[in-house]
């Protein structure tokens, strides 16, 4: 279940608005967990011996989607999964609503005074284009996607998404929402000790939660979260400045950033790519290696690739791509990684891939030894349920 969020810009609503929250969390739990291994254990046992029998066992995630597509054990937990997805939204919205003038109030508070003097800024660009990726439909379903202003101001899609994923996880993601940007840092920290990056982007920040993570791990290093959509930007620069954290927030496409070349250390990103079109990733990789210094790091947190686990597991990952409006996940998580980090000029003994657990519940001295063994990709990897790992590739320019 989801705990209150540990800033001042939680709204905990009636209690008859926490409990609808409660139920969707539980509900989205119990689809993940239970009725994901329900319908795995149909696939394995029902279905795929009969088809290896007749000599058309599934050999990709695409075979797989065409043999579940007509199941009517798929269709149930398909149509579960997508209306869990949209009460998420609805659970928050009422709430948010209805809490807006006060939520506005603690924005401006944490914006004003924050919890300790701050030179963090917010530099938003009026006429930067949003990008039809994130413009032409309400992206995982979000109504408004990342970008919907009806107001001058306006931060509410901000804090949608804030609250929104904190159901969306049901408790798996940290009290911060934090656990990726966490995981992800430390495992930098842990195996390259020496590393001291001074200057650290991540790109399509959202509202930070996971920026802030970067600055917590790396505080001496000036940390900024790069977005298109100015909602998410303003209120992502409220929640770090409630935290007391200096962390920047700027609003650049990640196809063109406007950094001088070799001047930054880490380009890092999580959960971002596959919501570009191929041609865009391409461009944000090129703009990685160009702005990166010599020596310098381009991290990306993702799903792992499809060419990395089983046809099945595809199959199962790839979901969001047909029902989650998210129609670039699965052309993403098709591509051959180490092809897209040589495109952009990473040299393919400078790349590596690796899977953190989780550092949020752990103790550190535990995650330092956890993360020394190597452990290959499994069906746990990225998926948001019991035993989940987080999967990060990157290179060393
Ligand atoms: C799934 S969210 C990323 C979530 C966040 N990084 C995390 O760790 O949970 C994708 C974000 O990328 C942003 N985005 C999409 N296209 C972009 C682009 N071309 N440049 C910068 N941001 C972009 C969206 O506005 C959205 O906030």
């Amino acid at each position: 279940m989801p705990a209150a969020l540990q800033h001042n810009l939680f709204v905990k609503g009636t209690r008859e608005q926490a409990a609808k929250q409660d139920f969707v969390s539980g509900l989205r739990a119990f689809v993940l967990n239970d009725m994901a291994q329900t319908m795995k254990s149909h696939y394995l046992h029902d279905l795929e011996p009969d088809l290896s029998q007749r000599q058309a066992t599934p050999q990709s995630g695409r075979d797989v989607h065409q043999v579940m597509k007509s199941d009517s054990v798929f269709k149930f937990y398909s149509s579960m999964r997508y209306n869990a997805q949209e009460m998420v939204w609805r659970s928050v919205l009422r709430p948010l609503h209805h809490g807006k003038r006060e939520l506005g109030n603690r924005i401006e508070a944490a914006v004003t005074s924050g919890r300790k003097e701050s030179d963090a800024g917010l530099e938003l660009d009026g006429n930067l284009q949003i990008p039809s990726n994130v413009a032409a439909l309400d992206v995982h379903l979000a109504p408004g996607s990342y970008h919907r202003e009806d107001a001058a101001a306006d931060w509410m899609a901000g804090a949608v998404y804030d609250h929104g994923l904190n159901i969306f996880s049901f408790g798996r993601m940290g009290e911060s929402l934090d656990d990726i940007g966490h995981s992800m840092a430390n495992y930098i920290r842990c195996k390259f000790p020496d590393f001291a990056p001074s200057t650290i982007i991540d790109l399509g920040c959202t509202i930070g939660h996971n920026t802030c993570a970067w600055k917590i791990t790396y505080p001496q290093a000036q940390v900024t979260g790069i977005d298109v959509a100015p909602a998410c930007l303003r209120y992502g620069y409220a929640r770090a400045k409630d935290k007391g954290l200096d962390v920047n927030f700027r609003q650049l496409n990640a196809t063109s950033l406007d950094y001088p070349d070799d001047s930054v250390d880490i380009v890092f990103s999580s959960m971002f790519l596959h919501e570009l079109p191929v041609a865009d990733i391409r461009k944000v990789m090129a703009e990685a290696h160009r702005v990166l210094r010599p020596g310098g790091l381009m991290l990306h947190m993702e799903l792992p690739p499809n060419d990395s686990v089983s046809p099945y597991d595809s199959f199962y990952l790839d979901w969001d791509a047909y029902y989650n409006n998210e129609p670039f996940y699965k052309a993403f998580r098709d591509q051959d990684f180490t092809g897209l980090r040589l495109q952009a000029g990473f040299s393919q003994d400078k790349q590596f891939e690796f899977i953190t657990p989780q550092y949020t519940y752990m103790q550190p001295d535990d995650y330092a030894k956890a993360v020394e063994v190597d452990v290959p990709v499994d069906e746990n990897t990225g998926r948001l349920a019991e035993g989940i790992q987080w999967y990060g590739f990157g290179a060393w320019k």
